[in-house]
């Protein structure tokens, strides 16, 4: 791989592979970051030289996805998981919210939010393992629900939605695994987040995109430190915020600006998803799991007709530098990440591998 040989293809789920300039730019400024005496680890984040990189960080997370002014961006310690909680704390008001359950992370997000009120699930995968998404008719949104909450991408197994559900009360979208990957309008949500570790930095944060009219309805026993409101008031800055985390995204989005942003992004992971699916269509080794219609361009997942073959496959490819292929542990069979920081090359790499291996193996 360009700039460090010893550098592994990484097909993690997440925590996974970040740009390598942004690495290396982390790197060279890791003890003196430009000039200032200092790693960007110990300064106060109520410093100027740090507020500079907090504002260029949000501004560039802004034009990277056309953020609109109705809209905050946010930055909340606790990853994703932490949103699950602070989503029905800000938003139910002692309500019914709708869950379109489509894999593992909408259903906790859907148990959290029951032990704060109402959870209505207006659409569900599992009768076939989550590997296809409802068809926009067959949602079933409550006439009276505070929002409508759906995850857009299921890391765990490899599915996407490939349309913006229309629904009377506001959208909540968990795009922890697509987020960056391709356009989305911003204006049709009331409330967007994202684990980091995955398409925009190492793991912990959550970066949250609220329309501002949601913020001030949470329930008494908010606890302060998930209240939209005061994270709006404060700038994310209630308490010391991941100051070396939101720096990484910052650098990780200038990484993507310079390489033509979200649009260039998308095409970058049209092509690498169709390499490895159009292979998965021919082999007679390896079947994508998901349903054409629903497969994700971040997670591809696929197996093999058995649990050892498929170990087998998982430890080969280890061996030949292709990291982190086995699938979750709830679903197993093998999972390829593919997000934003993962080279076309690598993905041709992989490929050229499974087709090396298939014809050696014997089905
Ligand atoms: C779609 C999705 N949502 C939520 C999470 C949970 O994220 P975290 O571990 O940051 O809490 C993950 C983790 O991989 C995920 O893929």
């Amino acid at each position: 791989m360009a700039g460090n040989a010893n550098r592994i293809y990484n097909f993690s789920a997440g925590p996974s592979m970040l740009p390598l300039e942004a690495l290396e730019t982390a790197a060279s400024e890791m003890t003196d970051y430009n000039g200032s005496g200092q790693s960007v680890m110990e300064m106060s984040h109520r410093s100027k030289v740090y507020l500079e990189i907090f504002e260029e960080t949000k501004a560039a997370l802004r034009a990277a996805l056309a953020v609109p002014d109705t809209h905050e961006i946010l930055f909340m310690q606790g990853g994703a998981t932490f949103q699950f909680s602070a989503v029905p704390l800000n938003l139910l008001e002692g309500g019914t919210a709708d869950y379109a359950v489509t894999g593992n992370f909408a259903g906790i997000a859907a148990e959290e939010a029951g032990k704060y009120g109402g959870v209505h699930v207006a659409a569900s995968s599992a009768d076939r393992n989550h590997t296809y998404i409802p068809a926009a008719a067959e949602l079933k949104p409550s006439p009276d629900a505070k929002y409508f909450y759906y995850c857009s991408n299921n890391t765990i197994y490899g599915t996407e939605w490939k349309y913006t559900p229309e629904t009377a009360s506001p959208l909540v979208c968990d795009m922890s695994s697509n987020i960056l990957s391709k356009p989305v309008d911003v204006s049709k949500y009331g409330l967007i987040f994202a684990g980091v570790q995955k398409n925009m930095g190492p793991a912990g944060m959550a970066v949250v995109i609220i329309d501002k009219t949601l913020a001030g309805r949470e329930l008494p026993y908010t606890p302060k430190v998930m209240s939209y409101k005061v994270a709006i008031e404060k700038d994310s800055m209630d308490n010391t915020p991941p100051c070396y985390t939101i720096y990484m995204l910052g650098l990780t989005l200038k990484w993507l600006a310079k390489r033509g942003g979200v649009p260039a992004m998308e095409k970058l992971k049209t092509e690498r998803a169709a390499l490895l699916y159009d292979y998965l269509e021919e082999s007679k080794l390896f079947h994508a799991v998901a349903d054409r219609s629903s497969r994700s361009d971040m997670n591809v997942t696929f197996r093999t007709d058995g649990a050892e073959t498929d170990k087998a496959f998982v430890k080969a490819a280890e061996n030949a530098g292709f990291a982190n292929l086995a699938g979750h542990r709830l679903v197993g069979g093998m999972r390829a990440s593919v997000y934003n920081a993962m080279p076309v090359e690598g993905v041709q790499k992989l490929v050229a591998f499974m087709k090396q291996y298939e014809a050696a193996e014997p089905c």
